[in-house]
This record gives structure tokens, C-alpha cells and sequence, in this order.
């Protein structure tokens, strides 16, 4: 099964918020990712609009030339966006304003009848839905039951692992996951927290088809970007002064 990398621009609009300025810009920043061959652009449409906008969403809905996969909150207003906007991909996460980023996967066990649903909901519009969960055997099922397309499964735990130990029984938590959930028919993402140290065997994992990834990138594109960055204005102040 080939693998696909989807490139979350989150981060990209975490930087120009930071200055509430217009750089930089996640849709540059998508083309380019386009460019380098990611297979998805990714961006999360967070109800207190903390790094993506309502009009990047807008913008790349026109320009992405891949896939775009939008990850929201499981509310009525986030379906309206949706239905408006008709991403290839809306991914269900929990949000939580106060967390610093997606804590946990959704609990479908616990709220299946209401996300079953919402699924209805926008897969009458066309729009098919991948669940985020915590990569458990119980909340694979409960997706299956909720009729989601596909599953993502997180892969925040596994990251955060103190130890070998622990490492090797978070990545059996997603062997398993992922097998259980393709078994059942449906497709099988993961993401989180994944970076250039830990990616290798997720991505081993035959059953994952597309992995997730944004901050590990942006973080990097900073860095190998920072020498050119300097030099470049380097050049232009003393260039003023010849
Ligand atoms: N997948 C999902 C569902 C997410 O919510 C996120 C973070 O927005 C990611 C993948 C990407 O995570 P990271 O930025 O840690 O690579």
C-alpha cells in the first residue's frame, strides 16, 4: 500500500499571527509543500481561529491541486463551513480552547449516536469524514459504527514516549489499531506529533495510507531556511550603505 503525506500549514499561520501580519502566508506555503510533492494540503479550522483564517480556507479551497483535508470540530457551524467550503476530507477532532494543541482523540465510544449523525450530515453533502482517535480497539469499532470513511489514528502517545519500552507498546497500540480498522473496511491515517526522529516505523505500519504532519516541518523549514534568511538581508542593509 503506498503511503501519502498530507502537510499540515497550521504553523505557518501560527508565525503571522503571531504579528497579525499577512506573512507568512499558509497558502505559499501549501503550494510549495505542492511543489516538494506532498500528496494533501492539511489545516485546522479552530473555532478561536488561533492560526488559520476563514479566508485560508477560502484561498485554498481554490488553490490547493491535491487533496484538502479539513480537520474541525464536531459542531453544527463547523459542518455549515464545511458546506460551504467542500474540502476533499473533513477530519472530526476534539478542540478544547484552553488546550495548546489536540490533546486526545475523540472519544466515539461515548457520543456515537450524535457523531453517527453528523457524519450522515456531511456525507450527504458529499463530504467523506475521517474520525481522530487514540489508537484503542474500542474506538476503532465505535468509528465503524458511526460509518466514517476513515480513521486517524493518534499518534501523540507513541511520540511521547519516555522509554524503549513504552515506545514499543504505543507502536503496538497502532499495529493494532490500523489492522482492526482496515479489517473493517475503512482507510487508516495517523498524525501527531510525528518528526524526522520518530516517523520511520509509523510509517512501516502497511495498513497507514497517509500520515499527517505539520509542526515537525514548519519547525525544520525554520531552521535550514535561517542561514539564507540572514545572508539575504544582510545583503540588502549593506548593500544601502554602498
Ligand atoms: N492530525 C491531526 C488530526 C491533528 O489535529 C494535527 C495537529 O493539528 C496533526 C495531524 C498534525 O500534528 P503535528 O503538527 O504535531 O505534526
Amino acid at each position: 500500500m503506498p503511503i501519502r503525506l498530507g502537510v499540515n500549514v497550521d504553523h505557518v499561520a501560527t508565525l503571522r499571527q503571531a504579528r497579525r501580519s499577512t506573512y507568512p502566508d499558509p497558502v505559499t506555503a501549501a503550494a510549495m509543500a505542492e511543489l516538494a510533492g506532498a500528496h494533501q494540503i492539511t489545516i485546522h479550522l479552530r473555532e478561536d481561529r488561533r492560526h488559520i483564517q476563514d479566508r485560508d480556507l477560502r484561498i485554498l479551497r481554490e488553490t490547493v491541486q491535491t487533496q484538502l483535508n479539513l480537520e474541525m470540530a464536531a459542531t453544527q457551524d463547523m459542518v455549515k463551513v464545511a458546506y460551504e467550503h467542500k474540502p476533499d476530507m473533513v477530519t472530526l477532532v476534539p478542540e478544547r480552547r484552553e488546550e495548546v494543541t489536540t490533546e486526545g482523540g475523540l472519544d466515539v465510544s461515548s457520543q456515537r449516536e450524535p457523531l453517527r449523525k453528523l457524519i450522515k450530515n456531511l456525507k450527504d453533502g458529499d463530504l467523506p469524514v475521517s474520525l481522530f482517535i487514540d489508537p484503542d480497539l474500542d474506538q476503532v469499532r465505535a468509528a465503524h459504527k458511526c460509518d466514517a470513511h476513515q480513521v486517524e489514528l493518534h499518534t501523540g502517545r507513541y511520540c511521547e514516549a519516555r522509554n524503549e519500552r513504552e515506545r514499543q507498546a504505543e507502536l503496538a497500540r497502532l499495529v493494532d489499531s490500523a489492522k482492526a480498522a482496515a479489517k473493517l473496511g475503512m482507510r487508516v491515517a495517523a498524525g501527531h506529533g510525528l518528526n524526522y526522529d520518530n516517523v520511520a516505523d509509523v510509517a512501516a505500519i502497511p495498513e497507514i495510507e497517509e500520515l499527517n504532519i505539520g509542526h515537525s516541518i514548519v519547525a525544520r523549514a525554520v531552521l535550514v531556511g535561517f542561514d539564507r534568511a540572514v545572508r539575504e538581508m544582510l545583503e540588502l542593509i549593506q548593500r544601502s550603505r554602498r
